[in-house]
């Protein structure tokens, strides 16, 4: 059994092996890494090599083989792998922690070197001091139900299957953001190993111009490998998600339009409106709710949305951890190749007809792909995720983010744009439709805000965790020359900036 499957192991590498090329000093620089930390790296045809360089979750990153794999178990580990890079200036490497982000060149490196952070795992909760120690390595189901156990959470992912690392790094949205902000914003502390291989720990109070670009600016000041994050009480709490069918369309944004402000009252009350478009151009609806309290409020706008009729509905009353698990399940089994790409919309008061327009646009743009039988198993989504004016308000009273969220920020929806297909010759053509999606959207937005007199309201920066590779996400932040300058300074040789994947900036 294990011979077999060792041996079909081997034949499906060779064919990787043969296509890739590592330059000489990629080679030479990986032969180091393997001297420098003994069973610490691997190599094709290994098995360990073969997980780390497959664990993605689009299908299509996992064609993308590195050099080499290393796996440290500890900060002063990746210390010294990335002071081995330093001697190695053309060699191209990057951190993965879950391997969630679906943009090629992110979490991968072809003929590089992946350094994988699922070793560095674990959650830890200081009661005296009310904060987790939160490791980048496994998923938000780990981190939601050890804390769990002491009546406490963080803010954090809302599918448990998510990655960590990554996820906390790019700013982070949750069910939990309208009461405490983005996941970033909680969190007081990073270890990380910075682009000359030196370990360091910023604390917020200490440092916090640092902290706040630590906050949403990705992988661009370090390999964090640990996070110190405040804690906050939670419950057992009343969620889930329900389907409805296209004929609910109308119901469902009159409610989307109603939230939006309304979550500023109620801010324990969270939703994710996906509008899929299947096979066939079907498109329907599957709604993440969330409430923080074991019964859900009965007046108002969360009430309302509960008012319409699903076709199924998986909603109810339990811990954290069950709720994040079974958001996870759907997309677990997912086994795709997947894009996201995003953009940033305003509130616009009086206008509730927006959404129904943008998502007739993405029906028009997917239509012939979806009703073309050899994409059964192809979908889109559009994500309407409220980013109500309260999260800002978060941000500003824990200090600040890079995206640049304050307290006199006006009510904005962040849309995700999501496509999962299943041939690679697909590729650019399905990136394509959310190339599409997002530039009509952004030609539309100065026709919406006529007759909005709310100046903050064309303040509209892209949240990173959604975006695809060639949106100019730190561009879109307002302090983005000052960010810029930080991270030139912590960065003075371009390490990071050059070598590394990511949004840069
Ligand atoms: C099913 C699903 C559900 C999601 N739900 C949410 C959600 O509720 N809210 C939300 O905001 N986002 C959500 N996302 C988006 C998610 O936040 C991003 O995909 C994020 O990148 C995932 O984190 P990861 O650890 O898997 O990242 P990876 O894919 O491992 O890495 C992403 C980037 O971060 C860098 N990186 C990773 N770890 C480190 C580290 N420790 N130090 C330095 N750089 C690092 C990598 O080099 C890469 O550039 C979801 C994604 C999926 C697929
Ligand atoms: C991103 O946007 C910033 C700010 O507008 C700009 O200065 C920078 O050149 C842009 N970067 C790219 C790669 O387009
Ligand atoms: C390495 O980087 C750290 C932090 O960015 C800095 O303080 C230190 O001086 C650098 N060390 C060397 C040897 O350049």
């Amino acid at each position: 059994m294990y011979l077999a499957s060792s041996v079909l192991l081997s034949v499906g590498l060779l064919g990787q092996v043969i296509f890739a090329a590592p330059g000489a000093s990629t080679l030479k620089a990986c032969k180091e890494l393997s001297k420098a930390l003994p069973d610490r790296v691997s190599f094709p045809l290994s098995i360990n090599y073969y997980q780390e360089a497959s664990e993605y979750w689009s299908t299509a990153l996992r064609d993308i083989k590195p050099a080499c794999v290393v796996l440290p178990t500890s900060a002063p580990e990746v210390a010294t792998a990335v002071k081995v890079l330093n001697k190695y200036p053309d060699v191209k490497f990057t951190a993965k922690s879950g391997g969630h982000d679906p943009n090629p060149g992110h979490a991968t490196v072809r003929d590089g070197v992946l350094i994988s952070l699922s070793e560095i795992a674990g959650t830890a909760y200081d009661k005296s001091k009310n904060v987790a120690y939160v490791k980048p390595g496994g998923e938000w189901n780990d981190v939601i139900s050890t804390l769990a156990k002491e009546g406490v959470t963080v803010v954090g992912g809302r599918l448990g299957i998510v990655g960590i690392g990554g996820y906390l790094l790019q700013g982070g949205i949750s069910f939990l953001s309208a009461q405490y902000g983005l996941a970033a914003d909680s969190i007081v502390g990073w270890e990380l190993v910075t682009a000359n291989g030196t370990i360091i720990n910023v604390d917020a109070s200490d440092e916090p111009e640092l902290a706040v670009a630590l906050r949403g600016s990705g992988s661009q000041f370090g390999i964090v490998t640990q996070f110190t994050i405040q804690a906050h009480p939670i419950g057992k709490v009343w969620g889930g998600l329900r389907i409805y069918d296209d004929s609910k369309t109308e119901e469902v944004f009159k409610a989307l339009h109603e939230f939006v402000p309304g979550n500023n009252k109620d801010e324990k009350a969270a939703i994710i409106v996906a509008n899929l478009f299947t096979a066939g151009s079907a498109r329907s609806f599957v709604i993440f709710y969330f409430y923080d309290g074991e019964k859900p409020s009965t007046t108002g706008p969360f009430a309302d949305f509960l008012e319409i009729d699903s076709l199924i509905d998986i909603t109810n009353t339990q811990t954290y951890p069950e709720l994040l698990k079974a958001n996870g399940f759907g997309a677990s089994l997912l086994n795709s190749r997947m894009s996201f790409r995003t953009t940033t919309i305003p509130y616009i008061t009086n206008n509730p007809g927006i959404y129904a327009e943008i998502s007739n646009e993405m029906r028009r743009i997917t239509k012939d792909y979806t009703e073309d039988i050899l994409h059964l198993t192809s979908q889109c989504s559009i994500d309407f995720q409220p980013l109500s004016a309260v999260v800002g308000k978060h941000t500003e009273a824990r200090g600040g983010n890079a995206m640049g969220l304050t307290a006199t920020d006006p009510d904005r929806i962040i849309l995700e744009i999501q496509c999962s297909w299943a041939d690679e010759k697909d590729d650019e053509v399905v990136r394509q439709f959310s190339r599409d999606m997002t530039s009509w959207v952004e030609r539309r937005i100065p026709a919406w805000l006529e007759g909005q007199d709310n100046s903050e309201d064309a303040y509209l920066p892209l949240f990173m965790n959604d975006a695809m590779a060639d949106q100019n996400v730190t561009g879109s932040y307002r302090d983005y020359a000052k960010l810029k300058s930080l991270q030139l300074q912590a960065d003075p040789e371009g390490v990071l900036r050059t070598r590394t994947g990511g949004f840069k900036y």
